[in-house]
């Protein structure tokens, strides 16, 4: 935080959050919000919801809020302290000077330094390309089908055949070494001193989902090693967060983002009007990946190469996926190895056509785990069966297991019937009967159980202020389980302790766009109650699994010879076996 606490909050309470989002988007109020149509995806009934009270926006449909700030950040593109200048002039409130850290200022100077470089440079490899010297790359790239129209809109370049020719020219706009360094698009060696990291390679610039360009990969031209090369992390490119071609596909006006492998098949999939796919850069999807994608979407369809290599980084991603609560099909590319391939052999309507197939991920596994069972001998194919009911019976719904039973059936030939009995007979037994290793994911369902409990009891104290007696009474902070859920019930408890409520305050504790973003889920979190009757079960039995959460968490981390600690953990039993009195209502 570059800004004392105080100024922060001025800024804020000067700056209802009604009013300026209202300039921003259309509101309409609904009960003690307004609701609009939300600005950071694409939707056509309203999911966009700010609460005067709460001085907090969230979106139901992409997760996306904060506090006043937060808004002018994402939709802006504002730093944070531009955002608060910004806030500060429309107050108008004069800031005081100088209040950056040393460090604060350091670090945001090097990082619009170093996207300054990426730019610069990017630039010039376009330049190049299109000049005397960038033939070679230009041949390259329309040898591989890409139109001049094409070649614009990514940005293409090349790096042409001198290995300091970018080096010389940035050191002519008087950059220095020490950045230039820091950019990760040089190399220093003993012999030579400083030189270009990239040469004779077509350039790909990598933007980030406000078509900043923040590194770069490099293809050879021929099959020489290295095929790819890529930016290293920087202090703006992060690999693990950033999609390729996702500052594009964000506004590609479909419900379902399509996700592949390479540069190549982003930029032919785009080229052919599937202007909605993304690829991860030489690494596995990771779950900061799936999170960036559900701000986005609810569905995605794999496009990985057909290889096996490509079905192992399905079977990775379906889980990672599924976890951000994202549906996944995987997408049949035979006989052709990737999309780029499959575009240029069959053409778009083709490729639609597969989308139109994709398969359910579900299904996709059982057929990868298929191949591992001889289904002509009768007991390999028993074998199999058991373990797909195994698989089966892991869904909560009795409705989902029908629905897979359903499709299995269909799919891999057993009859409804025999396939049910089996799923029953490993409900009954509790264990299953032959765990696949092909996802590791029940955990997670349970966790994301406990998680969504946790964010309603934050949620119900940031609007019903006078529960917080009764909740405090049987939960602590430290039941919560994630580091940022203790860190934020903390401070909401010391607020209401002090009679203070104030949710938008605290999100200004977390400086990362993400975390607050998680932070205003835990303040909009909503179940549909019908009435007061189920409404008082309901939060009693939230506070009994949050409560009784929180007991084995302590439980596990108590060192034995905390007598207070030992305690204070059977009254918090005693206080859990009470809880069937318990009677709270909203
Ligand atoms: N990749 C990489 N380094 C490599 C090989 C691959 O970073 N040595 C990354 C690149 O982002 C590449 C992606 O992995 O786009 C997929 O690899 P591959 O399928 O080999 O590349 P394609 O995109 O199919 O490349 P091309 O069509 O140009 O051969
Ligand atoms: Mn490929």
């Amino acid at each position: 935080m570059y800004y004392s606490d105080d100024v922060v909050q001025e800024v804020r309470s000067r700056n209802d959050i009604v009013d300026v989002i209202s300039s921003y988007v259309k509101l309409q109020r609904k009960g003690s919000s307004y609701f609009g149509l939300c600005p950071f995806h694409n939707e056509k009934s309203p999911s966009f919801s700010v609460s005067p009270a709460k001085q907090m926006y969230y979106c139901f449909g992409c997760g996306a809020g904060g506090n006043v700030f937060t808004f002018i950040m994402e939709y802006e593109n504002y730093t944070f302290p531009e955002a608060i200048k910004m806030l500060a002039d429309r107050a108008g409130i004069s800031l005081p000077q100088q209040e950056y850290s040393e460090e604060a200022r350091r670090q945001r100077d090097l990082k619009s330094a170093v996207l300054d470089i990426n730019k610069t440079a990017a630039k010039y490899y376009y330049y190049i390309l299109h000049s005397g010297q960038g033939e070679l790359g230009m041949r390259y790239l329309k040898d591989r089908k890409l139109s001049d129209d094409t070649i614009r809109h990514f940005g293409l370049g090349y790096a042409g055949q001198y290995s300091d020719a970018l080096y010389r020219y940035m050191k002519k706009q008087g950059i220095s070494d020490q950045l230039l360094k820091e950019s990760g698009l040089f190399q220093v060696s003993e012999k030579r001193g400083m030189y270009d990291k990239f040469w004779n390679r077509v350039m790909f610039p990598i933007m980030d989902v406000n078509n900043k360009v923040i590194g770069f990969g490099g293809r050879v031209m021929g099959d020489a090693k290295p095929k790819y090369l890529n930016s290293p992390e920087t202090v703006i490119f992060d690999k693990s967060r950033n999609l390729y071609g996702l500052n594009f596909a964000r506004t590609a006006k479909k419900n379902y983002l399509l996700v592949c492998e390479g540069y190549m098949d982003v930029i032919s999939l785009h080229q052919a009007g599937f202007t909605n796919a993304v690829a991860s850069l030489g690494t596995a999807l990771t779950s900061q990946h799936a999170s960036l994608l559900k701000r986005y979407t609810d569905e995605v369809i794999l496009t990985y190469d057909s290889d096996e290599a490509g079905v192992r980084a399905a079977l990775r991603a379906v889980p990672i996926l599924k976890e951000a609560g994202i549906s996944t099909r995987v997408l049949h590319m035979e006989p052709y190895k990737d999309p780029d391939e499959f575009i240029k052999a069959l053409g778009t309507e083709a490729f639609q056509e597969r989308i139109d197939h994709a398969e359910n991920s579900f299904l996709f596994e059982l057929s990868v785990m298929q191949k591992s069972y001889d289904m002509k001998d009768p007991d390999s194919k028993t074998r199999f069966f058991q373990a797909v009911a195994a698989k089966i019976a892991e869904f909560e719904l009795e409705i989902e297991r029908e629905n897979y039973i359903e499709a299995v059936t269909g799919r891999f030939g057993i009859s409804f019937e025999g396939l049910r009995r089996m799923v029953m007979n490993v409900l009954m037994q509790g264990v299953p009967v032959r765990k696949e290793p092909v996802r590791p994911q029940a955990k997670t369902e349970k966790d994301d159980g406990i998680r969504k409990s946790q964010r309603l009891i934050l949620t119900w104290l940031s609007e019903y202020p006078k529960l917080f007696p009764e909740i405090s009474a049987y939960i602590a902070p430290e039941d919560f389980s994630d580091e940022l859920y203790r860190e934020v019930a903390s401070m909401l408890y010391e607020q209401l302790e002090k009679g203070e409520l104030n949710p938008a305050r605290i999100i200004n504790h977390f400086t990362d766009a993400d975390e607050q973003r998680t932070v205003a889920q835990l303040f909009n979190t909503a179940i549909p109650i019908e009435n007061p009757k189920e409404q008082e079960k309901a939060i009693a039995e939230t506070v009994r699994k949050v409560m009784d959460y929180g007991i084995k968490q302590r439980t596990r981390r108590l060192d034995p010879s905390d007598i207070r600690g030992l305690q204070e953990l059977i009254e918090a039993k005693r206080k859990l076996e009470e809880l069937d009195r318990l009677h709270i209502s909203l």
